[in-house]
C-alpha cells in the first residue's frame, strides 16, 4: 500500500527506541524526511544513523526532553514546519502503594506524560493549520482506558491527555489536520525491560526473572496469546500519519492482544 508521505517531514518525538523507533522506521521506509528525538543522545545518534542508512532518508537526532521548556523550544528552532508529528515518552516508574504517592509524584507524571504531548502539539498545530494539511499520532497507554492501580503515574495523565485530543482534534478537523491516539497494551521493548525492577518492587516481588514473569502472565491475560513487539503497532501508527487517514479523527486505538476487555 502507497502510504502517499514520500517527501513529507516528520518529527518522532520519542524515536530512538520502542514504538517510537518502530514508527519512524515505517515513516523512513515510506519516504519520510525524519527529526527524531530522545534524551540518551548515543543511543538516538546510532538510531539515526541506522534509520538513515537502512532506508536512505535524513534523520536528523535531536537531542530533547518533551518534558523541558526550553527543549521543546529547541526542537521548534531545528523542525519548524513538520506535516507529521509523533509522540511518546517515558512516564515515571511504576508506583507501589498507592497512598504512598505525593503531589510531587503526580507533578512528574503530569509534565512529563499530558503537558509535554500537549505543549508539543501546541507549538506545532499553528503550521499545519496553515499549511492545510498535518497528522498528529500520540502512542500513549491503554490505561488511559483500563486504570490499573500500580500504573498510576501513567494512566491518568494520558486519560487527560486523550481528553484533550479529543476536543482539539475536532476543533482543527477541518483544516485537514488530524490528531489520533494509540493506547499499546504490553509489548516487549527496551522501555519495558527497564521497568521490570520498578515492577517487582511495586507488587513486592522478589527481582527475580522467573518470579516476576509468573506474576505478569497472572496479572495480564492476552488473548492474542503473546505480548506484542514494537511492529505490532508501528504500521497503524504510519497509516494515521498518512493521508489515507482522513476520516479518522480524534480516535483511541487499542493495540493489546485483546486484553482489554470493552465494546469501545
Ligand atoms: N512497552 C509496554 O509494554 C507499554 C505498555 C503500555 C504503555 N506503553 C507506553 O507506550 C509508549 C512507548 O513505550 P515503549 O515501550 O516503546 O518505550 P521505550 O522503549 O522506552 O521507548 C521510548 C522512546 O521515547 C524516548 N523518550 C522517553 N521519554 C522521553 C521524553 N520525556 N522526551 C523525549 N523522548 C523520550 C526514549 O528515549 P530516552 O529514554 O533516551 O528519552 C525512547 O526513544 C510509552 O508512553 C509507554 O508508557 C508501553
Amino acid at each position: 500500500m502507497d502510504l502517499q508521505i514520500k517527501g513529507k517531514k516528520a518529527i518522532m518525538a520519542g524515536g530512538s527506541a520502542g514504538m517510537g523507533r518502530a514508527t519512524a522506521e515505517r515513516l523512513a521506509e515510506a519516504g519520510v524526511e525524519l527529526v527524531i528525538t530522545a534524551r540518551r543522545k548515543e543511543r538516538l545518534e546510532k538510531a539515526a544513523t541506522e534509520i538513515s542508512t537502512k532506508y536512505g532518508v535524513n534523520v536528523t537526532p535531536i537531542v530533547a526532553d518533551s518534558s523541558k521548556p526550553a527543549d521543546r523550544a529547541r526542537l521548534l528552532q531545528a523542525c519548524p514546519d513538520p506535516d507529521i508529528l509523533g509522540i511518546t515518552i517515558k512516564p515515571p516508574a511504576p508506583n507501589g502503594d498507592f497512598l504512598n504517592v505525593t503531589p510531587e509524584m503526580w507533578r512528574e507524571s503530569i509534565d512529563t506524560a499530558l503537558i509535554g504531548p500537549v505543549e508539543l502539539m501546541r507549538q506545532h498545530i499553528p503550521h499545519m493549520k496553515s499549511a492545510g494539511w498535518g497528522r498528529i499520532v500520540n502512542i500513549a497507554t491503554f490505561s488511559a482506558k483500563n486504570p490499573m492501580v500500580w500504573r498510576l503515574m501513567s494512566g491518568p495523565a494520558r486519560s487527560a491527555l486523550i481528553n484533550y485530543t479529543a476536543s482539539v482534534s475536532r476543533e482543527i478537523a477541518k483544516h485537514g489536520v488530524n490528531i489520533n491516539n494509540l493506547l499499546p497494551g504490553m509489548f516487549a521493548t527496551a522501555g519495558a525491560n527497564e521497568i521490570m525492577s520498578d515492577y517487582a518492587d511495586a507488587f513486592g516481588l522478589e527481582h527475580k526473572p522467573e518470579v516476576v514473569g509468573a506474576h505478569f502472565r497472572s496479572n495480564n491475560h492476552i488473548p492474542a496469546g503473546f505480548v506484542g513487539s514494537a511492529d505490532d503497532l508501528a504500521p497503524m501508527a504510519a497509516f494515521l500519519c498518512s493521508p489515507l487517514s482522513r476520516f479518522i479523527v480524534g480516535q483511541n486505538i487499542v493495540i493489546d492482544g485483546g486484553q482489554h476487555a470493552s465494546l469501545f
